[in-house]
């Protein structure tokens, strides 16, 4: 049960009725006995400042930013770390004593950490990345591992443009191939990292020849619905590691939780489920 003094934050989005960040708090604040409180906040794309500006006034102690919002949001706060900065977009905010609001992205952290949960030993410069998609989400993986020292990342998308204009952003470890070659480009590749929505429920399933893989290449899935995408049983299929999305969700939220509500959680097998239960 919430008492006045109970902390308050939320996540923004539209639409956000299909979010799973209220359940996955949810979850924390039952499990860690918190008088606290996380809800779904469906904000419009033209009043997403309005809103975030708001969050002080309310007395709430943050709140994470789903899409559309994500890049508005950064353009909203007052101070963002260094994630926020290199991928021009916030995820997370919180309101701190005075007022402002600091911003910061976790989407990459959450994407790192979920690959160690499964490989501890795992690390960023083992060898070449290629990166599905030239959206947001690109962004932020590519921008994430070239910070924890990959040395070469490849882009494949549909339009060959936006792959160019991220490798251009990216720099010298970056390089752009064809959306045609991409079968080609997994020769030799240490990750190979779905970030398009290509084998989502409702959708296509991403086709690519896994033939070139490398026996102890990992492939990660963004999408978590379904959790075992075509990609991801192909990939099993021929003994390489597959991770799904599920993992980076989950793992992205500890930042905030930790932050607004004072415990660093722990992401474990039963809130797993008891996420999945949602849907
Ligand atoms: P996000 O910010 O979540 O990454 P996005 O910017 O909409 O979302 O990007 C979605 C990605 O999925 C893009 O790389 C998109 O390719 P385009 O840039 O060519 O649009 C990719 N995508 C979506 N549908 C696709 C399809 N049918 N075939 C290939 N790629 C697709």
């Amino acid at each position: 049960m919430l008492t006045g003094a109970a902390k308050i934050a939320g996540v923004m989005g539209w639409p956000v009725s299909h979010s799973l960040s209220p359940r996955l708090h949810g979850y924390w604040l039952r499990e860690y006995g918190i008088d606290g409180a996380y809800v779904p906040l469906a904000v419009l794309p033209e009043k997403i400042t309005e809103a975030i500006r708001g969050l002080p006034a309310l007395g709430f102690a943050g709140a994470n930013v789903t899409i559309p919002h994500k890049e508005a949001a950064f353009a909203a706060m007052d101070e963002t770390d260094a994630a926020a900065t290199a991928m021009g977009a916030v995820n997370t905010i919180v309101v701190r004593q005075d007022g402002t609001l600091f911003g910061s992205n976790t989407d990459g952290y959450g994407f790192m950490e979920s690959i160690r949960a499964e490989l501890p030993d795992w690390r960023a410069d083992q060898g070449p990345v290629l990166i599905l998609g030239a959206g947001g989400a690109a962004r932020g993986i590519a921008v994430t591992l070239l910070g924890a020292g990959a040395n070469e990342i490849r882009l494949a998308n549909r339009t060959q443009k936006r792959a160019d204009d991220l490798a251009d952003l990216l720099g010298d470890a970056a390089t752009a191939v064809t959306w045609e070659d991409r079968a080609g480009a997994v020769d030799g590749a240490a990750l190979v990292v779905n970030t398009t929505s290509l084998g989502m429920t409702g959708k296509e399933p991403l086709e690519i020849d896994l033939a070139g893989l490398d026996g102890d290449a990992i492939v990660y899935d963004i999408v978590y619905t379904p959790l075992e995408t075509p990609l991801l049983a192909a990939a099993r299929a021929k003994g390489n590691t597959g991770i799904d999305g599920l993992g980076m969700l989950l793992h992205q939220a500890r930042p905030g939780f930790e932050a607004w509500f004072g415990i660093r959680p722990q992401v474990t097998a039963a809130q797993r489920d008891f996420v999945l239960g949602a849907k």
